[in-house]
């Protein structure tokens, strides 16, 4: 790639050797949420990735299979080393053409306004630093480009969002570093982008993880 720049990308996971575990366990734990609508949601949103799109925080590739042909370059950034080697497999057995980066999202090795879509699916409420990845996504985004978006975010309903409060720490450490009470829509205006979402359910999957939204925000 001419584009790619240099960029320190280390990245240590502070939940070490838990990840290979989750990594594991983690698309039969979201299979029946996949199957309740989320694979749906995913479909939908990705109809809407176009041209040069980045997927931060790939995963094991669920997103994959919802590519279509409006995509001209794929690039999975995945910055844990287990989940990137089911990523890996996923890739092969898809066929799809994608380069897949060792990256944070907090530092992409990619030039300013280079990308039309960034996508980010379950990851905005991981990230160690948010503000810092909604500046990169920024920065890569081409004027006018667009960042898709499914994330859970901190419930509206006061005895929810408690609940999350206290919940928090247990599931940041089962969860791989999930933050379930992230005000992720706020942050995204916060940093400057407009933003539109709708809310949803997650259907099948615990409350803790409810509600999600689902949308776009574009760079202002
Ligand atoms: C809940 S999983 C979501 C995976 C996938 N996007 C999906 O929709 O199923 C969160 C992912 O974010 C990754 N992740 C954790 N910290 C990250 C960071 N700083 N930058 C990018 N990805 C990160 C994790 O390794 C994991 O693959």
């Amino acid at each position: 790639m001419t584009d790619t720049i240099n960029a320190d990308t280390r990245f240590s996971s502070p939940y070490g050797a838990w990840m290979q575990v989750f990594a594991f366990v983690y698309d039969s734990f979201l299979w029946l949420g996949e199957i309740a609508g989320m694979r749906k949601r995913r479909s939908e949103l990705l109809a809407d990735a176009r041209g040069r799109v980045v997927e931060i925080g790939a995963g094991t590739g669920l997103n994959l299979v919802h590519y279509r042909d409006e995509v001209a370059e794929l690039i999975l950034t995945e910055p844990d080393a287990s989940m990137r080697r089911r990523l890996e497999r996923s890739l092969q057995r898809s066929g799809r053409a994608a380069r897949i980066v060792d990256a944070p999202a907090e530092r992409l090795p990619l030039a300013d306004a280079s990308v039309d879509t960034v996508v980010s699916t379950l990851v905005l409420c991981t990230v160690d630093n948010p503000e810092r990845t909604l500046a990169e996504i920024a920065r890569v985004l081409r004027p006018e480009g667009q960042l898709l978006f499914i994330e859970h975010v901190r419930a509206r309903s006061r005895f929810l969002a408690a609940y999350q409060d206290m919940l928090f720490r247990p599931w940041r450490a089962f969860a791989g570093g999930c933050c379930c009470n992230r005000q992720t829509v706020k942050l995204l205006r916060d940093c400057g982008f407009n933003v539109e979402a709708d809310d949803a359910v997650w259907r099948s999957m615990p409350t803790i993880v409810h509600p999600i939204v689902v949308g776009r925000a574009i760079r202002s």
